[in-house]
């Protein structure tokens, strides 16, 4: 054996993942790959049941916020999205949406799987919320792509526009009117070591322990393209909720279930996945997200604990717009709606 081809035997599959931008172990690549050849997976199917789409999950005495929860905003490849007045409607009566921007605004040169946004990205979402009634999550296993320079660049970017920003090493969280705490955190890096976003096992540290503050935990978790979650992630979620009040999740670039857990005396959300809000990425499997809101108060059974009252939410997809090249004044691109059924969960 020549010692070209002994050096390359004794690359392991790992040392490959490894070298790649991606945040697996070799055989969860692979098995990604497959996912994205036959589909989203629906392994575990029923394991967990969708809430109503409409639903009070606690009496509260009033409401004192409403909140609400956007699917992955990722890369449109410098297409503009334009949003459906469906969701502005959706979106009307929130004091705040909470969203994760998968990828950050740069202007570099886009290296292999790498996310990236232009500012067109605010004035988007803008079109939502107001961008001070945003708040936005950017810890993700693309917020690595580009660096820490890069990163740091765009997060000065969304916070010099209004943009309420967290998941950062040195902001894991907002806190909204001094009662509303969301810590967002990532499982995942597509770069090894990546010191400057929250760390997942670390995220207990950043829960409020004021008296009468609900914390919300906006991770960044699970598999993607599977419809289920594992039984790890449930398991996972069930222990997470003895401390936080609810979990909204992202990743999976498909939606997943929108579910309750009766913990004590309070019934709290527990939200998978809210899937794909936005992408460029042609394939429909991408295309499917969920958008919710919740009102939030204190809770008739014990006034000075804050819980989530009533929750709606549906079904997002993204279309193309007629023409794929965008005139002079942006009008092409994708345009995010909401639609009454998903492909995926036809009987939901
Ligand atoms: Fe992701």
């Amino acid at each position: 054996m020549s010692l070209f081809s002994k050096t390359i035997a004794n690359i392991s599959l790992n040392e490959i993942t490894a070298s790649l931008p991606n945040p697996y172990p070799y055989r969860e690549l692979l098995f990604l790959t497959i996912k994205n050849i036959l589909g989203p997976l629906k392994l575990n199917r029923d394991i967990v049941s969708f809430l109503p789409k409409k639903t009070v999950l606690n009496n509260i005495l009033r409401v004192e916020h409403r909140l609400g929860f956007l699917g992955d905003i990722m890369d449109t490849h410098g297409y503009p999205f334009h949003v459906d007045p469906s969701i502005q409607e959706f979106f009307l009566d929130t004091d705040l949406v909470i969203g994760n921007l998968e990828g950050i605004i740069t202007h570099l040169p886009k290296p292999l799987f790498a996310l990236s946004h232009t500012e067109k990205i605010i004035e988007a979402l803008s079109r939502i919320q107001s961008p001070e009634q945003i708040a936005l999550c950017v810890s993700n296993n693309h917020s690595s792509d580009f660096g820490h320079k890069a990163f740091q660049d765009s997060v000065n970017i969304l916070s010099n526009n209004g943009l309420k920003i967290f998941g950062t090493k040195k902001s894991p969280s907002y806190m909204h009117t001094q009662r509303i705490n969301i810590v967002g955190a990532s499982m995942w890096s597509n770069k090894k070591n990546c010191s400057y976003i929250t760390r997942f096992d670390e995220t207990g540290q950043h829960l409020s322990k004021k008296p009468g503050c609900f914390n919300i935990f906006f991770p960044h978790w699970g598999y993607e393209i599977e419809l289920w979650p594992r039984p790890e992630i449930i398991r996972l979620g069930y222990s997470l909720l003895d401390d936080w009040d609810m979990i909204f999740g992202h990743h999976s670039h498909v939606p997943q279930p929108i579910t309750a857990v009766p913990k004590g005396h309070t019934n709290k959300l527990l939200a998978y996945s809210g899937g794909d809000l936005v992408t460029g990425i042609r394939f429909q499997k991408y295309r499917y997200g969920m958008i919710a809101k919740c009102t939030i108060g204190p809770i008739e059974t014990s006034p000075e604990s804050l819980a989530v009252g009533s929750v709606e939410w549906m079904f997002t997809h993204v279309e193309q717009c007629l023409s794929s090249k965008p005139n002079k004044r942006g009008q092409s691109g994708f345009m995010v709606k909401t639609t009454p059924s998903c492909r995926y969960f036809r009987s939901i």
